[in-house]
């Protein structure tokens, strides 16, 4: 079952990924993500990648989405918007989350979790995390 988000959901979390890209901090890469992150009661929180000196240390945007989300006592999620490109400019491709940022989605989101993948405010793409994780390892394996 896909879940069907309102236009006007999308264009918020279109619009609030690439914003959020202006808040990265990307001395390193120089890579700028933005990520917009949708609870299922309507809350929306934004996140940017933020690297370090120390690489491993990095935190990817949609991860600073979620643990943002998720420290505020959020668990339900309903899509998330990513938009990367280099700093400065608009992306040039889709960006899609990382093997570690997926992973996060598993814990949190149901297969159907919407993941929008952004260049600009008018073209973007569609997936659900069942798309991009197939298979994928959940807490249901261990309890
Ligand atoms: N990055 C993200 O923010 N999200 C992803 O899903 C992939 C990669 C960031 C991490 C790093 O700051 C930069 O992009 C280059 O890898």
């Amino acid at each position: 079952m896909k879940i069907t988000l309102s236009e006007n959901q999308i264009k918020q979390l279109v619009a609030g990924a690439l914003e959020a890209r202006n808040n990265a901090h990307v001395p390193y890469s120089g890579y700028a993500v933005g990520a917009s992150l949708l609870t299922e009661d309507g809350r929306i929180y934004n996140g940017c990648n933020i690297e370090n000196a120390s690489y491993g240390a990095t935190n990817c945007a949609e991860r600073t989405a979620f643990f943002k989300a998720v420290s505020e006592g959020e668990r339900e999620f309903l899509a998330i918007a990513i938009a990367g490109g280099l700093a400065g400019q608009s992306p040039e491709d889709y960006a899609y989350p990382c093997g570690i940022c997926r992973q996060v989605m598993k814990e949190f989101c149901k297969e159907t979790f919407q993941i929008i993948v952004v260049k600009s405010n008018t073209d973007y793409q569609i997936f659900t995390l069942e798309e991009l994780l197939p298979h994928g390892f959940g807490g249901d394996a261990i309890r």
